[in-house]
């Protein structure tokens, strides 16, 4: 008997591998996903259950009210924001919009594992360039690696799992570089957790760059990863394009008005992140304190380069009741989460120096 074909590319598609979850009844802490460690703020609450009354109806398939609280926050046009289920979605919208089978997508290696996926599934081919052993993106070497058949870039700032943020001269000198026939996504998804002065600027890279996407999140800074509502911000014509290849209602009414009561919230929400950002401080001086050459980090997580060890390091982290990330042969991924989860790592990474 015959069997349905599956497409080709999909042989080729990686494994999406998501964070270790707490198991039911175990007092674990999970810092394996980068999420938000709060829980949403009430005001957020009464939205999300005055929202659940209306679910028998479609959400507003365009997301008008939250699109125009985002372009108004931003000071960027209502139609240049495109909202989806999560930035991940967003992306690969992105992508199915400017890619013709074969078209080459540079992207920086390791970065976040939804790249390849993404790139294959809108028929792409991904032309990954490796991050630097600091844990920066090589953009030199990225702007080097586009050709004729290149259709965009992908610019992960900061870079998901490594850490660090593009600086504003690196991103100018690439750009500069770049045919501006070539999509540049900038992947802000972390960008409220950016300290570093010389970081670039996405928002005026975009108003000066026509070719620029900028992929945000609701996920992470506001804490509503499970509501899965992200955007582009994009050109009038590209943001069009972008809506065309989009899933049809693929933010739902609880996730809009979660996001807008969060946005109308975010002097709340940014108090914070500015917690995060301090234990994020103390996590990486309490890491280079004990031996740890660990990069600098501009976002809610830190990356141990441990090679072969990771996965044992992960084990060993578990079984004393902290999920982290590891990436087999790579390195881990530990997210700011609790504090209490902070001073669990740090005892988890100083037994293991003395191991
Ligand atoms: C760099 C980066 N971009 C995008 C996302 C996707 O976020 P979401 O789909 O939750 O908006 C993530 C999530 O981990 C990420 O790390």
């Amino acid at each position: 008997m015959s069997r349905v074909p599956l497409r080709q590319a999909l042989a080729d598609v990686p494994p999406y591998v998501p964070g270790a979850r707490v198991p039911v009844g175990s007092a674990a802490y999970k810092i394996s996903s980068n999420e938000n460690p709060f829980p949403p703020l009430p005001s957020v609450l009464v939205a999300i259950s005055d929202a659940a009354a209306d679910v028998n109806r479609y959400p507003d398939m365009y997301a008008t009210e939250l699109v125009g609280a985002i372009a108004e926050s931003l000071g960027v046009a209502s139609e240049s924001v495109v909202t989806g289920c999560g930035s991940v979605a967003v992306l690969g919208h992105v992508l199915t919009a400017v890619c013709e089978p074969g078209d080459e997508v540079v992207l920086p290696w390791r970065s976040f594992e939804a790249y390849p996926i993404a790139i294959t599934l809108a028929g792409g081919v991904g032309v990954p360039v490796p991050v630097g052993s600091d844990g920066r993106l090589d953009l030199e070497g990225m702007a080097a690696a586009v050709t004729s058949r290149t259709k965009a870039v992908l610019v992960c700032t900061p870079n998901n799992p490594t850490g660090p943020a593009v600086r504003a001269d690196e991103l100018a000198t690439f750009l500069a570089a770049v045919p501006s026939d070539v999509l540049v996504v900038l992947d802000e998804a972390y960008v409220e957790f950016v300290r570093d002065a010389q970081a670039a600027d996405g928002l005026a890279v975009f108003a000066d760059h026509p070719n620029v996407v900028l992929l945000r999140t609701f996920s992470k800074a506001y804490g509503l990863a499970g509501l899965r509502v992200g955007y582009a911000v994009a050109r009038p014509r590209l943001a069009a394009g972008i809506r065309v290849a989009s899933t049809p209602f693929g933010v739902s009414h609880i996730g809009q008005l979660a996001a807008l009561a969060s946005l109308r919230a975010s002097n709340e929400l940014m108090v914070r992140v500015d917690q995060i950002v301090v234990d994020r401080t103390r996590m990486l001086a309490g890491l280079r304190k004990q031996g740890w050459s660990v990069p600098d980090s501009e976002a809610n997580f830190v990356w141990l380069p441990l090679g072969d060890q990771a996965s044992s390091f992960a084990e060993r982290a578990g079984r004393a009741g902290v999920l982290v990330r590891p990436f087999a042969g790579d390195g881990v991924r530990v997210s700011v989460g609790e504090p209490e989860a902070t001073d669990l790592l740090l005892e988890v990474t100083a037994d293991w120096l003395a191991r």
